[in-house]
């Protein structure tokens, strides 16, 4: 008889409910989302330009229960089909976090399903695999969302070394503050995106930090304290050209530095393979820009959908996968963890 893995994935660590469920092969890493659900709360933060804590759970209880159970009705599944239920555990918000680890932990009490807890940057830097085969290992992974900046070298599943982060602020989160500085609304990523497509970005000359220190390391809070006295130079303009140039610039620097440090982990550690992923990973200048340079570093550069670079439920359902078929077992006892460094993954 030839068994596949079904895994229901349930991330609710900031501002989206999301629930997928991943068929698996026993034993290749291969297997296909059968549904999935994103509801997003961008719509109900925006009005707070961020994300509230407190709105974040309860939105996360009110929809919770209804994705679940429509992404088992489309999957056309019952409980006694699943395998086992992966859920975020961290990091992330505490109150939003544990919305999604209560509701998973009670339902696999009553189905008698194992219960996985799921580190989210995990669930990130494997999102590459949902829909094509993860590259070899060693590979290195670029992880940009809007809490993290990190460099990863990836040696197997659940062998993560933290190669270089930012020291400061998030790629993500400069997106965003930028976007604030520029009028725009949450999140900032897609807004700049938007308006840098019309935009001339030679026009503001902004740093590209630590782009010359030679290590791995980032930061971004200088390019944004650039970005606040472009604004206030630019605010008595008489039309909008220059919020278009200055976002084409404001990417332009983001993506350069992304770019710059990833090439350099892979030459440092003779690693031809990059991953790109987390919510930055969707910007398509950065993607255009990674594609067509990456044969003149030598790099194969693998990029998940830009619907799995974003926080999504497939992306948890497939890193438990991974872990099932890698035979890595749930901890006997884990809680959320607002805080959870990557490293500490194999530990558990
Ligand atoms: O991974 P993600 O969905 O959530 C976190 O785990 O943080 O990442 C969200 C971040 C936000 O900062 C958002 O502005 C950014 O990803 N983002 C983008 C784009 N889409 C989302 N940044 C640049 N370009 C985009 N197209
Ligand atoms: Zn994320």
């Amino acid at each position: 008889m030839h068994h596949t893995l079904n895994i229901l994935g349930i991330e609710t660590s900031c501002d989206e409910t999301a629930v997928a469920i991943f068929e698996g092969e026993p034993t290749a890493g291969q297997g296909r989302i059968l549904a999935e659900r994103v509801a997003s709360q961008i719509p109900t933060h925006a009005r707070f330009g961020g994300i509230v804590p407190e709105v974040a759970s309860r939105e996360h209880l009110a929809a919770l229960p209804g994705l679940v159970a429509e992404t088992m009705r489309e999957a056309g599944l019952h409980w006694r089909d699943l395998h086992g239920i992966a859920v975020t555990a961290g990091p992330g918000l505490m109150g939003a976090l544990l919305v999604g680890v209560a509701f998973a932990r009670a339902a696999g009490r009553a189905a008698g399903l194992p219960v996985f807890p799921i580190h989210h940057m995990e669930g990130h830097l494997l999102a590459p695999g949902i829909a094509a085969a993860l590259p070899p290992f060693p590979f290195i992974s670029l992880l940009v969302s809007g809490g993290h900046t990190m460099l990863v070298r990836v040696d197997g599943i659940g062998r993560y070394t933290v190669i270089g982060q930012t020291i400061d602020d998030a790629a993500g989160e400069c997106f965003d503050k930028s976007a604030r500085l520029l009028g725009l609304p949450y999140p900032g990523g897609p807004e700049i995106a938007r308006l840098a497509a019309g935009g001339d970005a030679r026009r503001f000359p902004l740093p590209r930090p630590m782009l010359q220190h030679d290590n791995l390391n980032f930061s971004f809070s200088g390019l944004k304290t650039a970005v606040m006295l472009a604004t206030k130079s630019c605010a008595h303009e008489p039309d909008e050209q220059w919020k278009h140039d200055l976002a084409a610039a404001i990417e332009a620097a983001i993506t350069e530095v992304l770019i710059a440090k990833s090439v350099r982990a892979c030459r440092q550690h003779g690693v031809a393979h990059l991953v790109i992923a987390g919510g930055v990973a969707a910007n398509q200048t950065l993607r255009a820009r990674l594609q067509a340079e990456a044969s003149q570093y030598g790099l194969s550069i693998h990029l998940p959908d830009p619907r799995y670079c974003t926080d999504n439920g497939a992306m948890i359902a497939f890193a438990c996968y991974c872990q099932v078929i890698a035979d890595r077992h749930p901890p006997e006892a884990w809680d959320a963890r607002a805080r959870w460094p990557l490293q500490t993954v194999s530990a558990h």
